[in-house]
């Protein structure tokens, strides 16, 4: 529950490792925080993130939960252990993801499948469990890392930019559902963000940072925004590109 100031008092990373995750949620970070958790696979590292914040706000408490982002049936049982540590969700941020850059998709059909189950099958029963829980509390807000990859999918990343199309789709159908209820889910589509995810790849025009995508996160977690493009500018060149001729699209050089 947000406090009288208007803080939101616990905040939830899925993906605790994420660069983009951890930005946003350094930006959220004030007095009045009571709780963070970090839901990560791998706790060892995310808890560098934990010692972070609790060397800059020592009265928050952080807490770690362990879960597989390819358990698609196991996300009701790990939104229930987040609950059991902080009573109800402010906002949550749903940040795990695979890339697959590098993959020959057509020679290895199979190496599709972790993608296919991580970014889009786990993370939409993921939506659907924190869904009920801020259905129940009457309020809360869900944030959903996507990406201008899935707004129309490029034949050079198509097995990623089509799990993103999917999941994109699904947690805007699924904000309709969760609006009368008081609860709603913020669909955020970054282009290039230099992170991790993106170590060893060239630059695309009008890359970020994860600082920069998470400014503009926390502004619209306070709005009404349903969709976010970051950098804002990406909305009118990916409204272009939607509308390219096949023939012109199949030229663009990725
Ligand atoms: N970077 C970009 O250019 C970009 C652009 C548009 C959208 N996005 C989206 O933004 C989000 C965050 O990406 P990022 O740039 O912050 O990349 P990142 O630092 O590589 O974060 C990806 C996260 O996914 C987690 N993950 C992957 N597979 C998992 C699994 N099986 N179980 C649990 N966790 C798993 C990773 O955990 P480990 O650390 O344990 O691997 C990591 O926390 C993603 O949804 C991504 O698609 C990124």
């Amino acid at each position: 529950m947000k406090n009288g100031l208007g803080v939101a008092q616990s905040i939830v990373l899925f993906g605790g490792t994420s660069d983009i995750g951890q930005a946003i949620v350094s930006d959220l970070l004030r007095p009045g925080v009571a709780h963070v958790v970090l839901v990560s696979r791998n706790i060892e590292e995310a808890d560098r993130f934990g010692q972070d914040i609790t060397q800059r706000y020592p009265d928050i408490d952080v807490h770690h939960v362990r879960f597989d982002g390819q358990d698609a049936a196991a996300m009701t049982r790990v939104v229930q252990e987040v609950v059991s540590l902080v009573a109800d969700i402010d906002v949550v941020i749903v940040a795990q993801a695979l890339l697959g850059d590098g993959i020959d998709f057509l020679q290895n059909p199979h190496e599709a499948i972790p993608l296919a189950t991580v970014n889009f099958t786990a993370t939409m029963t993921l939506l659907l469990a924190l869904g009920h829980q801020v259905n129940q509390q009457g309020y809360g807000r869900i944030v959903l890392l996507s990406s201008v990859a899935g707004e129309r999918v490029r034949r050079s990343n198509a097995v990623y930019g089509a799990t993103k199309a999917g999941i994109d789709a699904f947690a805007l159908a699924l904000d309709h559902e969760l609006s009368s209820g008081g609860g709603s889910i913020l669909v955020v589509r970054p282009g290039f963000v230099t992170s991790k995810m993106t170590t060893g790849m060239q630059k695309a025009p009008f890359s970020a940072t994860p600082a920069a995508v998470a400014k503009s996160v926390a502004r619209a977690i306070d709005s009404n925004a349903r969709i976010i493009w970051t950098p804002s500018i990406l909305r009118w060149v990916f409204m272009v590109f939607r509308h390219l001729p096949t023939a012109l699209w199949r030229r663009m050089p990725f």
